[in-house]
């Protein structure tokens, strides 16, 4: 991959980050998130086309407010200030700041003041932009235009054409602003003249020789757990180097219905791939046997999962590299913003292998985002039926079973969980939701069967549209797919005699019940 025509984007904690990150990388633009006290310097050897100045929760005039070295307007190369960028280009430049008395949040009408800004070049007048912000720009910075306003913000943009500085106050990348991708590709194209060289055809053929100069003739060994992520890293590292990949996948007991042995035909009977089944699920359930708590459930699946990996790592003697399916999400530093509280669940999934194994790492996806795996799975052939599966925990169904983990109980949700995503896919629906499957309760609750009552099992539904799994909103199911499917599981899943919907949205649930 071409990294000289970069993007550079500097985070100020902005919920909206990565979003302009993605929009960037759709135009086949290379863009990478920093920090916002990533110091000059290191952008200067970075030599980006532009930079980005992201959106940020506090005020310029909160205390320790995040704010950027004065020098990096003056290295000449173009930037855009969003929202809280806007506001740090104004009081740089001598113009000023103020909290509005209303907070302005949601759709507002732009109105063009100038007609040759090049940022709106073939932007349509009047259309929508999304306002999320506190503080206005009341005076002009020195130097600066406006060049467009809405009914509450008199300065919703500006610009200096000379020194390729511009700011807007709405946020471009952010669906609901009409006109967003326009702007930010008016950015790209006009003010920093970007080449669009990221494609996957480039990433996998950098990778590939990537990965055969710092394999060379060693082993590298793979977990393929038969998510996306992991699978089309084994395809990518099987064109590189061949056999010299061992993929190991682990059945932890944990996965869905027959979820192991497809994932073993898939890769043996299509790819060809090196890889060996390890059933290690007697271990993993007798070590869950009467846990409850969630984190401890984690811990054990986490624990054992090293150990067994560990053990199959050592029949083949001599492996150097781990290979791992991390993506730019879990690299990417954040900022951590005053007053948030951040809880971390223990997700990485293999997190202490390469160090307690004394592996070096391979991650070639380090720098993607899931989608652009995604894109990537395709072109190396993956069936776009496998690339498109919903994501699936590495705890596996044990953080879909409240309560006690046990071979009975995985049996219930398994069924369920299959007529579920069976009828998700007979109504057509299945790739318009993020991530759907059936949770297991830890209550029975009465019924009546014929003559007698029941005292069984309650099972939740859980469908979340989403575009990264950080925030997620339910998904409308139709009633007559609520119908299809609960009649289908009370009928068909023995204990069972109660279904519900989850209809919460995340923030402040979670997607997992746990
Ligand atoms: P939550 O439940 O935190 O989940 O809203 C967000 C996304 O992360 C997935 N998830 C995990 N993935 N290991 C994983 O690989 C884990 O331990 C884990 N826990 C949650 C979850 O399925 C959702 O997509």
């Amino acid at each position: 991959m071409n990294s000289s025509d970069s993007i550079l984007i500097l985070d100020f904690g902005s919920q909206y980050t990565q979003l302009i990150a993605r929009r960037i990388r759709e135009m086949n633009v290379y863009s990478l998130i920093k920090p916002f006290d990533y110091p000059v310097d290191k952008i200067k050897s970075l030599n980006p086309k532009g930079i980005i100045l992201s959106g940020g929760p506090m005020s310029v005039y909160d205390e320790n407010s995040p704010r950027i070295e004065k020098e990096i307007f003056n290295i000449g190369i173009p930037l855009l200030g969003i929202c809280y960028g806007l506001q740090l280009i104004a009081l740089n430049f001598n113009g000023e700041v103020q909290p509005a008395e209303n907070r302005e949040y949601g759709k507002a009408e732009i109105n063009f003041l100038s007609e040759n800004s090049d940022l709106f070049k073939n932007v349509k007048n009047h259309s929508v932009v999304w306002m999320s912000h506190g503080d206005y720009v009341t005076r002009l910075p020195k130097g600066f235009s406006v060049t467009s306003e809405t009914e509450n913000s008199p300065v919703c943009s500006i610009e200096n054409k000379k020194q390729k500085i511009y700011g807007v106050q709405f946020h471009p990348e952010v669906a609901h602003t009409k006109e967003g991708k326009k702007i930010i590709s008016n950015f790209l194209f006009e003010i920093c003249n970007v080449i669009p060289n990221w494609k996957p055809e480039n990433f996998v053929e950098k990778s590939i020789s990537e990965i055969m100069e710092i394999v060379g003739s060693e082993k590298v060994i793979l977990a393929l757990s038969g998510g996306v992520d992991s699978s089309v890293a084994a395809l990518l590292l099987h064109k590189a180097i061949g056999d010299n990949l061992i993929c190991v996948h682990v059945d932890n007991g944990l996965m869905r219905k027959g979820e192991s042995l497809a994932i073993m035909k898939m890769f043996r009977d299509n790819y060809d791939l090196n890889i060996s089944l390890v059933d290690a699920s007697e271990i993993f359930l007798n070590r869950l046997k009467s846990v409850e708590d969630p984190e401890q459930k984690r811990k054990i699946i986490g624990e054992t999962f090293i150990e067994v990996f560990e053990k199959e790592a050592a029949k083949y003697g001599d492996v150097k590299f781990l290979a791992q399916g991390t993506l730019y999400p879990d690299v990417i530093e954040s900022v951590p913003v005053a007053g948030a509280s951040v809880t971390i669940k223990s997700h990485h999934n293999v997190g202490g292998l390469p160090e307690k194994m004394n592996l070096k790492l391979i991650e070639p996806f380090r720098e993607l985002f899931k989608d652009e795996v995604r894109e990537i799975g395709e072109y190396l052939g993956l069936p776009h039926g496998f690339i498109a599966r919903h994501p699936f925990p590495g705890p596996g169904l044990a953080v879909r079973i409240l309560g006690e983990v046990t071979s009975e109980r995985l049996k219930i949700l398994r069924d369920a969980d299959e007529i579920f995503i069976d009828e998700l896919r007979e109504f057509g629906v299945y790739e318009d939701i993020w991530q759907a499957f059936a949770v297991l309760l830890p209550l029975k609750t009465v019924g009546v069967m014929g003559d007698s009552r029941t005292y069984e099992n309650v099972i939740a539904l859980r469908g979340v549209t989403s575009t990264d799994g950080m925030t997620a909103e339910w998904y409308r199911f139709s009633y007559e797919l609520l119908e299809s499917v609960s009649n289908k599981i009370i009928r068909n899943v023995k204990g069972v005699n109660r279904v519900v919907l989850d209809i919460s949205s995340k923030p402040p649930a979670t997607i997992e019940w746990e």
